[in-house]
């Protein structure tokens, strides 16, 4: 920034004599610039600044009246690294049960919200992998303390969750994380099982959240817990929470073969100047995309309504996975990554250098060069792959049925989960007594405050779908002003996703 603004100076000194008028369009560049800086700086607000006035800590809008809630208390004055009062938290171990000697707990970071009139809400946050810490996303995401990629040090996040409902971070399933235990599990029932169970546990400590309402939220592999998670409550009723609805961000649904090699084509064409293969190579990537039936499917088949449910294609041979020839996906990965070695796979936007972080790392993003503690690990054995296993089977469209809002978000400049393999999956769904949505996502219809169209989006029989630009995997991290208004509408804050 400050190079190029430099540059842009000696240019415009060197030519002012002769270049005249193109010497114009760069000065209005320069002051174009400035006015960037200067609506940035107001997202960032006074945090940082030493002449900025010092407030008064602001009162919890919640307090426990159960003593074993204090060991859990956390001073927001005293967060390590964390140079402004970050407001009250409670933070530690929680066991999955009863059970005096159990021995597998979760970590826990509970932050209250920070406006008296959302105290009735409860939103639970987990990351994906299998395996994420879900620090990840209080860290990096959608956390009151943002230390996100290229951030020297942490700061004020001012679209925190924590504006709109108190919100609960955990590192789960057992083996995540700081999470405690040995994993024994090997499904997402029994996930769901520990997670109940975990959160029975929370709510005899602070109890004053009993019978709040509850949101169940994350990203990624969460598309699976999630879920499963709601469905295991909606059919095991008896935890004290009024579970309401369910929010996932570019979520396994589904296959590699829907989710990845049907539309890896499609998205690299579309997005042609962050992919400039040469020509050789993307006539042999047409060859894969004819021979293995990916060319025509999404035109053909992923039409409003279905006509009928939708077929794998000749790609999977029967099974559910991709014969070797048919792989796509991945030889534009390895090569885009050959041209571009800062390429990203959950943000494709991503250019030379990668960015510092003290977290997950844009690039490592499974890397053991973390500061902090691991972020992620597989923590079970799963059978992702296996056709009854995936949420939009039942699962999915039980949990539909039962919230009063579900809504499924996808950024558009994501690569490790394709949005038009999420549009496939839903239209393939049977929920509410219809297959997939009625009638067309609508194009440039989500719009988001202060900024204009922002995306496309579409609501039909309680389920809501929004697509973001700009945004890679994690949603809340790269366009945290229309994940915002997206988990605002799944609270009821708000008619439409959309601010328009
Ligand atoms: C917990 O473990 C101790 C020591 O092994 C044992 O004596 C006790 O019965 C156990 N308690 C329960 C509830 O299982
Ligand atoms: C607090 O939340 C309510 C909705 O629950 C909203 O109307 C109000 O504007 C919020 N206040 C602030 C300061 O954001
Ligand atoms: C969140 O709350 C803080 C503190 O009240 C406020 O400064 C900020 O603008 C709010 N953010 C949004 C997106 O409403
Ligand atoms: C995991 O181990 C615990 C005891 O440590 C046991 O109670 C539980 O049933 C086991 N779960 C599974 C899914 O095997
Ligand atoms: C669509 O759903 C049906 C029924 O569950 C399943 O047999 C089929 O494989 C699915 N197709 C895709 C593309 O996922
Ligand atoms: C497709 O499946 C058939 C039957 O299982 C098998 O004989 C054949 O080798 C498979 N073809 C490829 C290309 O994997
Ligand atoms: C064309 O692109 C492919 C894939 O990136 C690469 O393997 C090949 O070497 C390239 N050809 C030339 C002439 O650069």
């Amino acid at each position: 920034m400050l190079l190029s603004l430099t540059l842009l100076l000696i240019a415009t000194l060197q030519g002012a004599a002769s270049l005249g008028g193109a010497m114009q369009g760069m000065e209005e560049a320069i002051d174009i610039q400035r006015e960037q800086l200067s609506r940035m700086s107001e997202f960032l607000g006074p945090v940082g600044d030493p002449e900025a006035p010092k407030k008064d800590p602001q009162a919890p809008t919640v307090t426990f009246s159960n003593p074993a809630a204090e060991k859990f208390f956390v001073d927001g004055t005293r967060i390590p690294e964390v140079k402004f009062d970050a407001g009250p938290s409670w933070s530690g171990l929680m066991p999955i049960s009863g059970d005096p000697n159990e021995t597998r707990k979760l970590f826990f970071w509970f932050w209250p919200t920070n406006n008296a009139s959302n105290t009735k809400d409860l939103m639970f946050w987990t990351n994906g992998g299998p395996g994420c810490s879900s620090l990840e996303g209080f860290l990096q995401e959608n956390g009151p303390i943002s230390w996100s990629w290229g951030q020297a040090e942490p700061t004020l996040n001012p679209w925190s969750w924590t504006n709109l409902s108190h919100v609960l971070w955990v590192e789960q399933p057992v083996g995540t994380g700081f999470s405690q235990g040995t994993p024994n599990i090997t499904n997402d029932d029994q996930l769901a099982a520990e997670l109940t169970g975990f959160l029975e546990q929370f709510l005899e400590v602070f109890s004053e959240l009993k019978g709040n309402n509850f949101y169940l939220t994350g990203e990624s592999y969460a598309g699976f817990y999630v879920p499963y998670i709601a469905n295991w409550i909606y059919e095991h009723p008896g935890l004290d929470l009024t579970l309401k609805g369910i929010w996932i961000a570019d979520p396994s649904l589904s296959y590699g073969v829907i989710q990845q090699e049907i539309p890896a084509l499609r998205f690299a064409q579309a997005n042609k100047n962050l992919f400039p293969f040469n020509s050789s190579f993307w006539s042999t990537l047409q060859g894969i995309s004819d021979s293995c039936g990916y060319t025509d499917y999404l035109d053909k088949f992923v039409t409003y309504p279905p006509a009928g449910q939708l077929p794998l294609p000749i790609a999977t041979n029967g099974t559910f996975s991709v014969i070797p020839s048919c792989r796509i996906h991945s030889p534009i990965q390895r090569a885009i990554n050959v041209l571009n070695p800062a390429f990203n796979v959950y943000r494709v936007s991503d250019t030379w250098p990668n960015l510092w972080s003290v977290w997950v790392s844009p690039v490592q993003l499974r890397s053991l060069s973390i500061s902090i503690g691991p972020t992620c690990k597989m923590p079970f054995t799963r059978l992702i792959y296996h056709g009854a296993l995936a949420p939009t089977g039942h699962v999915l469209p039980n949990v539909i049925e039962k919230s009063v809002r579900t809504v499924i978000v996808h950024g558009l400049a994501d690569f490790i989960l394709v949005a038009e393999g999420t549009r496939i999956a839903i239209q393939n769904m049977t929920w509410g007594g219809a297959q997939g949505f009625q009638t067309p996502i609508e194009s440039e219809n989500f719009l988001v405050e202060n900024m204009g169209i922002y995306g496309n989006m579409h609501t039909e029989r309680k389920l809501t779908y929004v697509e973001f630009y700009f945004s890679g995997h994690m949603t809340p991290q790269f366009v945290p002003w229309a994940s915002f208004q997206t988990v605002s509408y799944l609270l009821g804050h708000q008619d439409s996703p959309s601010s328009g």
